[in-house]
């Protein structure tokens, strides 16, 4: 019977050090974050190795890519980057707020290098942009 009870000790042990030695990598965080799904469909992206709830996440993409230029508020008005004047957009008008999800997506993956904004198709990924376009919506007031 004890040596059952150590066997049985010794298994699970094993179980949860297999367990671990797979989640080695990924950061302590993950055991936190509420929703670990995001993290199934491509690696971690670059931009945000710490899993994130998906409102979080845009919100996060939207200040490390956007906020910049656009401002926290997503109003944008003039900035000098790199000793370059530029003017943002601001981003949250009725008129961008009626604009299909789609709109944004190609605005953001080409960007607008001739008045400043870089093309992020190389930057982000499709889920980033998404997460970053419902990171606008909110500051549109949606
Ligand atoms: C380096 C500055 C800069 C960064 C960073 C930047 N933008 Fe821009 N963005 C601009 C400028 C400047 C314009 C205006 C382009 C024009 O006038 O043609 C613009 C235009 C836009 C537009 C179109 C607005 C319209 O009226 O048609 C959208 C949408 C947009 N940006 C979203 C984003 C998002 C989302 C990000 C982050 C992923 C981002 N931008 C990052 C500078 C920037």
């Amino acid at each position: 019977m004890k040596y059952l009870k150590l066997a049985l000790i010794a298994a699970t042990a094993a179980i949860f050090i297999a367990a671990c030695g797979q989640a080695a990598n990924t950061p302590v965080a993950n055991n936190t974050a509420p929703k670990a799904n995001q993290n199934a469909a491509a690696p971690a992206p670059t931009l945000n190795p710490a899993p994130v709830a998906e409102a979080d996440l845009g919100k996060e993409l939207y200040a490390k890519n956007c906020m910049i230029c656009h401002k926290d508020s997503g109003k944008g008005g003039k900035v000098t980057i790199e000793g370059k004047s530029i003017d943002p957009d601001d981003i949250t008008t009725a008129k961008m707020k009626e604009k299909a999800d789609e709109k944004f997506v190609g605005y953001i993956n080409e960007g607008f290098p001739d008045d400043g904004m870089p093309a992020f198709k190389d930057k982000l990924t499709a889920d980033q942009v998404k997460a970053i376009i419902k990171h606008i919506r909110t500051l549109q007031g949606s």
